[in-house]
């Protein structure tokens, strides 16, 4: 924590930085807060440069140089250290010093709210620097999910049945939970953050939304917005990755390097494990690609899955029905060498850690007939013929029956590979939560248009009005 001369020396430095686009000299230091010496100056940047806010360049002309050594971390909003409020906001990016963030690691912000930690310097507006991380030891400041969704910042303590998370304030009682998700450790504090390093001000002048980028298209690239979607925050992944057979998309090279291809992906595959739920699934649609060189990718990707520990639960055969367009035979009529031609497609179904889905049954909103027909895992459904530009849009039923199968009512639905939308229009059809990323705007303008066309007419949101037949 800075005290209170070390920021004003920071916010000098900050503003003559930004006025002459050069640092200011020891002696323009020491000359602005009437020090009596240049050492007096040298003292404060050297307490500025072990905090991490500085960054000194030794041997230059002027006496020093300085630079703000600084990254940009997701801002993700407020969270309580008094009472706990609804968790997860729509990420601002915010710099902060480089050296305050762990070697390793993903990194969040979070402004404060509350009084609850005061006695461990976290004052009311302060903004706390956080590790995502899923463990902590007793005594440390963690964030903290209780309730399902509501985020508080304390310190923890294992207790014999359950949790205590308590106040750094003596006139404040703990509150103690049976279970809860540790979102993260803090590992740093700023104090007043934007009035010394956000020369534009502008996160004080933005308005923070207080939910997570919740039921929006999010145009960039899978790993870069992933990385900003907090850990244990959805309940089930849908996605159909590129398969990398030089299929014509807008904004992706979809003939990759078979490894570089794979190796991309378990990235991907990384981050859903992170952001899903303990029980959370991931189904996973993909196809062996090649007739005469066939590519296993479907194992490839179970492999990988299975690497990072996901649990392989159950694969459902889609059968699209493809064969009267067929044109490749092999050795037509002779065992030479003949082709069998893929008319199915896979997808994969996986689970975080554990198989349950933990749920109020009340949000179960399956029918007896519905969870009779798609327990069967053989899936007849034509695939989309309304392609809106896209080479290879999901069918609506196929998505339908994934969530009605695998998520509660309210649930949050992530399609990392979001396309044309159709994981999005679904889940807004059916009551769910979503979040939708593509790399297309293109592709994301059809997303929007087709989720405008179904916000809110009234016949879908009666019981049931959205049905496939079986
Ligand atoms: C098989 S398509 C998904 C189609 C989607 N299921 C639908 O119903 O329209 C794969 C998508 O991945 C997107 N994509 C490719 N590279 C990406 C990246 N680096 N980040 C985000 N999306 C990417 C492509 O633009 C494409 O829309």
């Amino acid at each position: 924590m800075l005290t209170p001369k070390q920021k004003k020396v920071l916010d000098f430095i900050t503003s003559f930085i930004k006025t002459n686009d050069y640092s200011p000299s020891l002696e323009e230091v020491a000359k602005n807060f009437k020090l009596k010496s240049v050492s007096s100056a040298h003292q404060f940047v050297d307490a500025l440069h072990k905090k991490g806010y500085l960054k000194k360049i030794e041997n230059q002309q002027r006496s020093i140089e300085l630079i703000i050594g600084l990254v940009e971390i997701p801002l993700f909003g407020y969270i309580s250290a008094g009472e706990p409020i609804e968790a997860i906001s729509n990420p601002e990016p915010i710099k902060v010093p480089h050296k305050m963030l762990s070697k390793s690691g993903l990194h969040y912000a979070l402004k404060v709210k509350g009084d609850s930690m005061v006695d461990e310097g976290i004052n009311d507006g302060a903004t706390v620097i956080i590790r995502r991380q899923e463990t902590a030891t007793n005594g440390q400041k963690v964030v903290a999910l209780i309730n399902g969704n509501e985020a508080t910042l304390k310190k923890i303590y294992k207790e014999k049945k359950g949790f205590r998370l308590q106040p750094a304030n003596s006139s404040m009682k703990p509150i103690f939970v049976k279970d809860l998700i540790i979102q993260g450790k803090v590992i740093g504090v700023l104090p007043n953050y934007e009035d010394t390093t956000r020369p534009t001000g502008k996160i004080a002048q933005t308005k923070i939304p207080t939910k997570f980028a919740l039921d929006r298209i999010i145009s960039g690239d899978v790993l870069e917005v992933m990385s900003q979607i907090p850990d244990n925050s959805i309940h089930l992944a849908i996605t159909s990755p590129p398969y990398n057979v030089g299929k014509d998309y807008d904004n992706h090279n979809d003939r990759m390097n078979y490894q570089e291809y794979l190796e991309w992906l378990e990235k991907v595959w990384r981050e859903t494990k992170r952001v899903l739920v303990p029980g959370g699934r991931f189904a996973l649609n993909i196809a062996p690609t090649g007739i005469k060189d066939f590519v296993p990718i479907h194992h490839d990707f179970a492999n990988q899955l299975r690497k990072i520990d996901m649990k392989f639960r159950t694969e459902i055969i889609w059968y699209k029905q493809t064969m009267l367009k067929r044109t490749a035979w092999g050795s037509f009529k002779s065992p030479a060498n003949p082709h069998i031609v893929p008319s199915w497609e896979y997808v994969l179904v996986f689970s975080k850690d554990k198989d349950r889905l933990d749920g109020d049954q009340k949000n179960s909103d399956i029918t007896k007939q519905e969870f009779m027909d798609f327990s069967d895992g053989y899936w007849k459904i034509q695939p989309e013929t309304k392609r809106n530009g896209h080479p290879a849009p999901f069918p609506e039923e196929l998505i339908y029956r994934l969530i009605k199968f695998y998520s509660y009512k309210g649930n949050t639905i992530l399609d990392m590979f979001g396309g044309t939308g159709t994981v999005a229009v679904v889940s807004h059809k059916t009551k769910r939560r979503f979040i939708h990323i593509d790399i297309s705007e293109e592709y994301n303008r059809v997303a929007q248009k087709r989720l405008d066309a179904i916000k809110n007419p009234p016949q879908l949101f009666g019981e049931n009005s959205y049905r496939f037949a079986a």
